[in-house]
């Protein structure tokens, strides 16, 4: 049994999408405990900012005519979806950074996408479970000031969801920055509702995820 867990947060050592996820992962670990779990964190270690394009690019030529570089980012997109492709199941932390996806995210997942075995017609990740953990500084609620702003979960939900086709659980926790930002002090009792809340999704959906729902499993 194998599960993937990609990590996105530019501060781990208080990062809330970690924590989170880690309530998943441990359900994992709980049901399959001989597991190999492996790791990408694109904090640590981002992908190149050259890589998509060096990518795309690449694949329009013949192999003998790419560059060292369009080689390399191609083999690093294999890599990427051999790691999809060959677990079992599928984590990801994924936070809000000004108001759109992460861009570590998002250039992880463009790269990952140009391997041809990860397209909307294929079947290499379609059924399989995953989880998307995905933290918030604010509050973007319906009815909230800032209602629409968060251009981010929509996103990773159409992608993950419909053009990957992963069987996909979303823990989302609002509010992270209540206690930390003291504009924001007079939601407290509101943003400890919202963290609990996402406590239990975590270990619900950690739970489901170890289960393997989904119809396809590598
Ligand atoms: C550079 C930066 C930009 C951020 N931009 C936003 C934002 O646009 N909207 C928001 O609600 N929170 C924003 N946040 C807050 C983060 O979403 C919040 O701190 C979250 O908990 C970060 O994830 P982590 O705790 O896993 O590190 C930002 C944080 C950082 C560091």
């Amino acid at each position: 049994m194998s599960l993937f867990r990609l990590d996105a947060s530019i501060l781990p050592a208080s990062s809330a999408s970690r924590s989170l996820a880690d309530l998943v992962e441990a359900e994992w670990t709980a049901s399959h405990p001989d597991s190999t779990v492996t790791r990408r964190d694109l904090a640590a270690d981002p992908v190149p900012a050259a890589a998509w394009a060096d990518a795309v690019t690449g694949g329009f030529v013949d192999e003998a005519q790419r560059t060292d570089a369009q080689r390399a980012a191609r083999a690093l997109g294999t890599t990427f979806a051999d790691e999809l492709i060959g677990a079992d199941a599928l984590l990801f932390a994924v936070p809000l950074y000004n108001y759109g996806v992460s861009q570590h995210f998002k250039t992880w997942f463009d790269l990952a996408y140009t391997d041809p075995r990860i397209d909307p017609q294929g079947t290499a990740l379609r059924g399989k479970p995953a989880t998307l953990v995905t933290v918030l500084g604010g509050n973007y609620a319906p009815g909230t000031p800032k209602e629409g702003w968060d251009h981010s979960t929509g996103w990773l939900r159409r992608v993950l969801e419909d053009v990957w086709g992963l069987d996909l659980r979303i823990v989302e926790r609002p509010f992270t920055l209540v206690g930390v930002n003291p504009a924001l002090d007079a939601f407290a009792d509101t943003a400890r509702e919202l963290k609990e809340n996402a406590e239990t999704d975590a270990r619900t959906y950690g739970r489901e995820l170890a289960a393997l729902r989904g119809d396809q499993v590598a």
